[in-house]
């Protein structure tokens, strides 16, 4: 499976274009990093596949290519059916509740999922990431290792096809980096796709695929291998 990006053209309102006439093919069921400078379109990349802003042209699409072609003619889904969880750089834009047990609750709202099961659901997750004590609190009051497990339980509650987590240890101490590594290497394992947007050597090295992008151009697509063969690391992160 791969989304499959085809002369994509955006500007944001007043500005000079961000991205012009884009092809990008990027793998799924992997682990993919998608690194560059600040400022190099990495946000509004994501946010463009995700849906969360719309192009002024060109087409984004989901293939499914595990089938022969012929046997499924209609192979090509559009994004706006793939159900994207979107993990924001700060974590503190994700919240829109003010109580623990209704940000997670509401990421199965409008899914036509039973409100027993619901209820049980939740209750499960807020157990998972210890803060079922915490329920009725307000996630303004966690800290930031709490908010981000608190926002990760949110987005994997409604089991997206596609996670995107845009730099998401920004705000992260060392351990609760490591404890994410580990999260998201055991949904690599299970063939969840994921699109995690670094700055970072040492993440992209843990990734399958990388892309680069400068000034909103794709400059290197491949593997980390290859990434680290072509760019070199930073010291003492290799
Ligand atoms: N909402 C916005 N309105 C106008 N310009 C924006 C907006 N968001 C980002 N930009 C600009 O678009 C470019 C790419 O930004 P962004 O996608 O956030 O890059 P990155 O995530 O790689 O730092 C930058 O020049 C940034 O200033
Ligand atoms: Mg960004």
């Amino acid at each position: 499976m791969r989304i499959e990006i085809s002369n994509l053209n955006f500007r944001y309102r007043d500005n000079p274009p961000l991205f012009q006439d884009v092809n990008l093919s990027i793998p799924l069921q992997k682990w993919v990093a998608i690194t560059g400078n600040s400022g190099s379109g990495k946000t509004s990349l994501a946010k463009l596949i995700s849906g969360l802003i719309k192009p002024e042209s060109g087409r984004i699409v989901f293939q499914r290519n595990e089938f022969p072609r012929n046997e499924f003619p209609r192979n090509e889904i559009p994004n706006s059916r793939v159900h994207f969880g979107y993990l924001f750089q700060n974590p503190d834009d994700q919240f829109v509740h003010f109580n623990i047990e209704r940000e997670v609750a509401f990421n199965l709202e409008n899914r036509n999922v039973d409100p027993a099961v619901m209820k049980e659901k939740v209750k499960l997750s807020l157990t998972e990431i210890g803060l079922l004590r915490r329920k009725s609190d307000s996630p303004n009051n966690l800290s930031g290792g709490e908010k981000q497990r608190l926002a990760l339980a949110g987005m994997m509650i409604s089991q997206p096809d596609v996670l995107v987590l845009d730099e998401p240890c920004a705000f992260l101490d060392i351990f609760t980096q490591i404890q994410l590594y580990q999260k998201i290497d055991e949904l690599r394992k299970k063939k969840v796709s994921i699109l995690w947007i670094t700055q970072e050597d040492h993440e992209i090295k843990m990734a399958d695929y990388v892309i680069h992008l400068d000034e909103g151009r794709v400059i290197f697509t491949g593997s980390s291998e290859d990434y680290i063969k072509y760019f070199g690391m930073s010291d003492g992160k290799a």
